[in-house]
């Protein structure tokens, strides 16, 4: 049996923050969350995360985040346990004593700013960990700047006798280049016994949980292969340089699959981003939370689509778009902005400077040129000339544009909401509409050209 604890605790001084070091997000998750999921790959009975700096925000970020859940049903419910004062990661894990009584399985515990790890790497430790039946494992690598983290000191038959920190070391203790990940195996029976030892005699006055291992035998050291994955997070400079790696993983997975990038280097994709094979992404293309996009697709360059849903063959260019769906064959851009369930059909052309908020196209409908649709619903074959607006906003509240099938609007024409066009409607241009259209008509709704043959202006 395995439980796992989560170390969120820390406020993440270094970090210059007010929001709790492992809710930085990273490649659209918070550190916390990437921990939790490393974990996937283990069978897991109980899941604890010890929080203390604004613990309230912590929480409603992992329980309001359906998606872990989601995306493992079986998984049991999170235990939060409350550590007030921050005095130590040994401190931290010392507030499990209550909740873990008679637990006689074995406690996995991840520092929650380490958020790489690949779960593959943790299944190992927890299986090396259980074969040896030691009493701790954890995970170790060689780093060629070990500055910052605990060094890890062997006996001659390597196993682990103590952990000092970075600030604690002496000059020559600090040459080992081994390090500790923050991310343990401990028999929870034989930990218990220990945790209550723990003192706070070093340089931060803090317990370590690191100590433990000083009272504990057998403790064994796995080295990771790829010791990028247990980069630890302290400051915005490691936040930037894991964005990095992240990225770099992300975008390998999605070449392998059969996307195509041109400059890769300038584009973004979140990790929770779905794509399709023979989707093309072009420079500085940046691809956010839950975004799924088909095949044949061309996105970019300069483009940002965040929980977004696009078709097949569809291509968008200098665009944003968020929350919205753009169905087969469309094409958006250069400069659209689609946003608040923007749904635009197949078949469509949204292009140059045009806002869709909230608005419904049917297939095969065009708004080409500079206007704004918001709180529409267009039918099939739509027309919409060039600056053309809804105006959907009485100063107080919103009101629906509804337009018929096969309708035309003229250059500059305003509709003012709430307001029905029938089908097959044409709008002269220039027109103001205030009231509803039937089906067949044409509408003309400005003032007659006046012409005043041999006028001029008085002397
Ligand atoms: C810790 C390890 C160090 C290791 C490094 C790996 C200790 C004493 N040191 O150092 O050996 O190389 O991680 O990244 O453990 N936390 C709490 N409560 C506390 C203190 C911390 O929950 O009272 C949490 C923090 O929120 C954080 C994690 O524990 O998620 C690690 O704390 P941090 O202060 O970053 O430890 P390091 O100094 O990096
Ligand atoms: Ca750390």
């Amino acid at each position: 049996m395995i439980a796992i604890a989560i170390l969120a605790a820390g406020r993440g001084t270094r970090m210059k923050s007010d929001l709790p070091k492992v809710l930085h997000e990273l490649g659209g998750r918070t550190l916390v969350e990437r921990v939790l999921n490393s974990c996937q790959e283990i069978e897991i009975s109980r899941r604890l995360v010890i929080v203390g700096y604004r613990s309230e925000l912590v929480k409603e970020s992992l329980l309001g985040n359906q998606k872990i859940t989601a995306e493992n049903p079986e998984l049991p419910p999170l235990e939060f346990v409350e550590q007030t004062e921050q005095l130590g990661t040994g401190h931290a894990i010392q507030q499990l004593l209550p909740y873990l009584k008679g637990f006689t399985g074995d406690l996995l515990v991840l520092n929650g700013d380490v958020p790489l790890l690949r779960s593959q790497t943790l299944k190992h430790l927890v299986e090396t960990h259980q074969q040896h039946q030691n009493s701790a494992t954890l995970l170790t690598a060689n780093l060629p700047n070990p500055q910052g983290y605990g060094r890890v000191f062997t006996d001659s038959q390597n196993l682990v006798t103590e952990i000092i920190e970075d600030r604690d070391c002496t000059t020559p203790q600090k040459q080992n280049c081994r390090i500790n990940a923050g991310v343990y195996c401990f028999h929870w029976p034989h930990l218990e016994k220990v945790l209550p030892e723990l003192k706070a005699d070093n340089n931060q006055k803090e317990y370590y949980l690191t100590d433990t291992v000083k009272y504990m035998s057998i403790v064994m050291a796995v080295d990771v292969e790829d010791y990028q994955e247990i980069l630890g997070i302290n400051d915005r400079k490691h936040l930037a340089t894991t964005s990095d790696i992240l990225q770099q993983r992300i975008k390998d997975q999605w070449m392998a699959r059969g996307v195509t990038m041109i400059d890769p280097n300038s584009i973004t994709i979140d990790d929770t981003v779905e794509l399709q094979a023979n989707v093309v992404l072009e420079p500085q293309t940046h691809l956010r939370g839950k975004t799924a996009i088909a095949s044949g697709s061309r996105i970019g360059p300069g483009s940002l689509i965040e929980n977004s849903q696009i078709g097949e063959n569809v291509t968008v260019l200098y665009s944003v778009i968020s929350d919205s769906i753009v169905s087969n064959n469309s094409r958006v851009g250069p400069y659209a902005h689609l946003r608040g369930h923007a749904e635009v059909g197949a078949n469509c052309r949204v292009g140059n400077f045009v806002e869709l908020k909230n608005a419904q196209i049917g297939d095969r409908t065009n708004v080409a040129h500079l206007s704004y649709l918001g709180d529409a619903t267009l039918g099939e074959k739509v027309n919409i000339g060039a600056g053309t607006i809804t105006a959907n906003y009485d100063g107080v509240n919103k009101h629906k544009t509804t337009i018929g099938d096969r309708t035309k609007t003229g250059s500059n024409t305003v509709l003012v909401a709430p307001i029905i066009l029938g089908e097959d409607v044409t709008v002269a241009a220039g027109s103001v509409v205030t009231e509803d259209v039937p089906n067949d008509c044409l509408v003309v709704a400005r003032a007659r050209q006046v012409i005043k043959h041999g006028w001029k202006l008085k002397k």
